[in-house]
């Protein structure tokens, strides 16, 4: 199967399906990785394994809908079979989600419904929840709300900062990442309202 995968930071997350990607047997190839900055880990991560990479800034397009066009032709050029946002800090929308939102997942570290957005694992923290975890579900045009493919609960401890969360949240969330994309890769899936099965 074709990924494509967006970044916006580091690309941990990304570096973990490059890694399984390299085994034939996982049934997947990054055919290409986005971000919607230039200068972050993730695309270099991204050139070292020689696999072509875009950039699609807000700043240079006059509009919202403009960008989000753009984005969608970028990705759609490599005809993916699936999309994976792996850190991909925007919000997809009127034109990417029908042309590629049934195929396009997103991993969020926290356990939705709970703590949706950008700061899930401080909004735990701060919470005061003795579990939280990663999520992997289909985009929808809401916040982190898709149909919901994989969840890894993890526990929270009591001397944790956000750092050490996030940390222990990304460790079970590549494996998640991979474990899942993998199956998707191989098997196929199906969404049907609020509900994603795999196998074809
Ligand atoms: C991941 O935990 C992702 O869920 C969140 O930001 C982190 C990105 O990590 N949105 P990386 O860029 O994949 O290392």
């Amino acid at each position: 199967a074709r990924l494509v995968v967006l970044v916006s930071g580091a690309g941990t997350n990304l570096q973990a399906l490059l890694d399984a990607c390299a085994d034939p047997a996982y049934g997947a190839q990054v055919v290409a990785v986005g971000a919607d900055r230039d200068g972050i880990e993730g695309l270099a991560r991204a050139e070292r394994a020689g696999i072509p990479t875009f950039v699609v800034k807000i700043k240079d397009y006059t509009s919202r809908e403009h960008w989000d066009r753009a984005l969608t032709d970028k990705v759609s050029v490599f005809e993916p079979d699936l999309v994976v946002l792996a850190g991909f800090m925007k919000l997809v929308g009127a034109s990417y989600l029908p042309a590629l939102g049934r195929r396009t997942v997103n991993t969020h570290p926290a356990l939705s419904p709970s703590f949706p957005g950008m700061q899930g694992p401080q909004d735990a923290l701060d919470y005061g929840v003795k579990v939280t975890g990663c999520t992997l579900f289909v985009v929808d045009d809401g916040v982190d709300t898709g149909a919901i493919v994989a969840q890894t609960a993890v526990p929270v401890d009591d001397d944790d900062t956000v750092e050490t969360l996030h940390e222990r949240i990304k460790v079970a969330e590549r494996a998640m990442l991979v474990d899942t994309v993998g199956r998707m890769a191989r098997e196929g899936w199906t969404v049907d309202g609020r509900r994603v099965r795999l196998g074809g």
